[in-house]
């Protein structure tokens, strides 16, 4: 039986998106797996988006289908990815996951495998807390928590500074937003896409 992966983000700059992207395509590396990528519904107006200076970054992913909480239960495992928002998930993910209430009640995400990326302006802006932080919501819905192990040896590269740790991938934008996802980063970021599915394949049986 096929093992679903479902990848669902928010991004307003892009680099979240392109972290999603790269987890998409180690999932889909793992035989028997069918990923889905999803982005969860925007809270801030057009107008707010426009001046914040997220318009033209937004419209490179506004084909990803929006996530309805309900749909979670079809995965087998899912993979959050937010930007940092004071250390912490950004609402628009907040709000989300506020509306699996139903899901908690039913214990519906119980036994599912769930696993978190990220992204920051700065080197020590909270990617950890961020990710550590989130992983309570997904300890409280019954899921399985899945970090980057080291046998990703890319957690170690000391040569450059770079995103990723045990927690999750994770990249720096920048104060302006203008770094990119390193090659480094975007790695990790595959690797953990794949270890997230063959889990989910193995426990799929
Ligand atoms: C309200 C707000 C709070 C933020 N808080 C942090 C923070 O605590 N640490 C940090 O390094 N970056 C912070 N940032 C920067 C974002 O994390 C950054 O824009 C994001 O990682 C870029 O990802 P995206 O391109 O996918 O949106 C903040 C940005 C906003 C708008």
């Amino acid at each position: 039986m096929t093992a679903q992966v479902q990848i669902v983000f928010y991004s307003m700059y892009g680099h979240v998106y392109k972290l999603a992207e790269a987890v998409a395509a180690g999932a889909r590396e793992v035989e028997g797996v069918e990923v889905s990528l999803y982005q969860v519904p925007e809270l801030v107006s057009e107008e707010v988006l426009a001046r914040s200076g997220a318009t033209a970054a937004r419209a490179t992913f506004a084909h990803v289908a929006v996530a309805q909480p309900e749909q979670l239960t079809e995965a087998d495992a899912i993979i959050f990815g937010t930007p940092t928002r004071f250390g912490n998930m950004c609402a628009q993910m907040r709000n989300f996951l506020d509306q699996t209430g139903q899901l908690w009640a039913r214990g519906a995400l119980i036994g599912k495998v769930g696993s978190v990326f990220t992204s920051t302006a700065t080197q020590h802006g909270g990617q950890e807390t961020t990710i550590t932080s989130f992983h309570s919501t997904l300890l409280h819905h019954g899921m399985m928590v899945v970090g980057v192990p080291y046998s990703e040896q890319r957690l170690l590269n000391m040569n450059e500074i770079t995103g990723g740790s045990p927690y999750g991938a994770s990249t720096l934008a920048g104060g302006d937003g203008s770094r990119q996802p390193s090659e480094n980063e975007l790695e990790i970021a595959r690797f953990q896409g794949r270890h997230v599915a063959q889990i989910a394949r193995k426990l799929k049986g």
